[in-house]
């Protein structure tokens, strides 16, 4: 490979410290969800700064009710798909469930593999004080961390469901205490998922990494949502969700007149079969 490439190649590739200088410049940050080849070639050609392969997968990709069987195979696999196609997009694999909270050593060891095998620039993990130590361990070990506090879907069973947090003083406080913890931690930026924009406000003034929202109000400094809400591909979405086009109705349209013209044997018709 030639020099001029790979000076090209670094001057165009968004990396987890820029995002720092975005938030400074006050310029916000894109990030979408993927998980595979095509949509994540998509995304990147049409400038998303960030390409997460959330666990939100288990949702949108398996059709389970919650993130938690997801497996590090499964995250590791779809981080391969993404990152094959992302040219210039930060591509950010998240850790499952059970893949960071045993132990440090265990988080750092899966850490890895979601970079060397799945070919991500950082991972990502939910957590606040309570992951402070293992965010710490995985920075240490050369891998950019990504937080996530607020609504962290892998709690959900102690959240009793996908409720917003935050809304009471004590709540606050924590969130607040949440993103400061990552921070320090040496994370370099931090989702804020599910929080009242009053505080997602607080907490982006307050700490010097950018804050990702989502359900989190328009003062973060940035936003992400998962692909298949954002493209119409969902049956439900929460209400903070805006469906940029309405791509199942789409799909759904061209599978019947498919279906339709195969019956009547309209396709394939001369234009599309070799002669
Ligand atoms: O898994 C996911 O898609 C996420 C985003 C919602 C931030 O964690």
């Amino acid at each position: 490979m030639s020099t001029v490439t790979l000076k090209s190649h670094r001057e165009h590739r968004v990396t987890a410290p820029s995002l720092a200088c975005r938030k400074r410049r006050g310029e916000p940050i894109s990030m979408l969800t993927a998980y595979d080849f095509t949509f994540s070639r998509i995304f990147d050609s049409a400038g998303v700064d960030v390409l997460l392969v959330g666990d939100s997968l288990g949702n949108v990709v398996q059709g389970q009710d919650t993130t938690l069987p997801v497996t590090l195979d499964e995250i590791v696999y779809h981080t391969r798909l993404v990152s094959r196609a992302a040219s210039r997009a930060l591509v950010v694999a998240d850790m499952p469930f059970g893949t960071y909270q045993i132990s440090e050593e265990e988080a750092v060891r899966n850490a890895v593999r979601c970079i060397k095998e799945g070919g991500a620039h950082a991972v990502k993990l939910e957590g606040g004080t309570g992951m402070a130590s293992t965010i710490e361990r995985i920075v240490r070990a050369e891998i950019p961390v990504m937080g996530h506090v607020g609504l962290t879907p892998q709690a959900v069973h102690r959240m009793g469901g996908h409720r917003v947090q935050g809304r009471s003083e004590n709540g606050a406080r924590r969130v607040v205490e949440d993103a400061l913890a990552v921070q320090e931690a040496g994370a370099f930026a931090v989702v804020l998922e599910g929080v009242p924009e009053d505080l997602a406000r607080a907490v982006t003034a307050e700490i010097a990494i950018p804050t990702i929202g989502i359900g989190a109000g328009v003062h973060c400094d940035g936003q992400v949502l998962v692909m298949h809400d954002m493209l119409g591909l969902s049956d439900w979405t929460p209400s903070f969700v805006k469906a940029y086009a309405n791509l199942g109705a789409q799909a759904a349209q061209a599978a019947r007149a498919y279906v339709d013209e195969v019956t009547h044997r309209k396709f394939p018709d001369e234009e599309h079969s070799y002669r």
